[in-house]
């Protein structure tokens, strides 16, 4: 059981503030009765609650698209560290929640949180090719070597063994020493972008996740914040 206002403003009917106001319009129902009492209790699997006259689904995951500042960890807790579940809204940090796929500390960009062990497990699957898309920027330009050892899926010198990836090259020198480039991976293994550049000779010098297949990270996100997704965005990510 959660209280009626939580519920709504999980399910991205704005703050409780907004949600009080909503309920306040006679604007929800549960179980058919107007609702005047935000604290009134809800059993989303049992009740049937509207807002406007829609009724809300039964669904009773959340998807959760952050913008991860560097400095934080990809993780669900710590004791020394801030996670990204400590940066969430307070009105959902009581789920079970988790960030599918991590991204170094030192990484910044799009990280998914969810509760839904099914659908991450799907999203991560190297079977499924769900894409990632970064930008990084490296120490020296591209050259096509780079490209084709991506291309072909490389191979490290203790037998690790990448995907083909893709690398290309976004802009020409931008500071002294620094190019910005677009990277692919169909896989998330540990370290992977800082192995695969150090085994062509390329320095990293800044990461950023940009896309989860064809979902972009909303660039109306500062670092830091996050926004629930959207059941059409969700498809997006396997649609690429
Ligand atoms: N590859 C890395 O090396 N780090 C990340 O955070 C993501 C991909």
């Amino acid at each position: 059981m959660t209280r009626i206002d939580r519920l709504l403003s999980i399910r991205g009917y704005g703050s409780r503030k907004d949600v009080r106001a909503l309920i306040k319009a006679g604007e929800v129902l549960l179980n058919g009765r107007v609702v005047t009492d935000p604290a009134e209790k809800v059993d989303i699997d049992k009740d049937t609650v509207s807002v406007g006259g829609q009724e809300l689904a039964r669904d009773r995951h959340i998807y959760i698209m952050m913008n991860k500042p560097a400095g934080v960890l990809c993780a669900s807790r710590d004791k020394r560290s801030k996670t990204v579940i400590d940066l969430l809204p307070e009105e959902i940090k009581w789920r079970d929640l988790f960030p599918a796929g991590r991204l170094d500390k030192d990484t910044e960009g799009f990280v998914l949180i969810t509760d839904d062990g099914d659908f991450a497990h799907r999203m991560l699957a190297p079977s499924k090719h769900v894409s990632k898309t970064y930008e990084a920027v490296v120490d020296k330009p591209l050259s096509p070597a780079h490209v084709e050892a991506f291309e072909a899926g490389l191979v490290l010198s203790d037998g690790t063994a990448f995907l083909p990836a893709k690398i290309r090259q976004i802009s020409g020198e931008r500071e002294s020493g620094q190019y910005l480039v677009e990277i692919v991976l169909y896989e998330g293994k540990y370290h992977q972008i800082k192995r695969m550049l150090a085994a062509v000779g390329l320095g990293l010098i800044y990461l950023k996740r940009t896309k989860m297949g064809g979902l972009e990270l909303d660039p109306c996100l500062e670092k830091g914040e996050s926004r629930l997704i959207s059941a059409e965005e969700l498809e997006r990510i396997f649609a690429d």
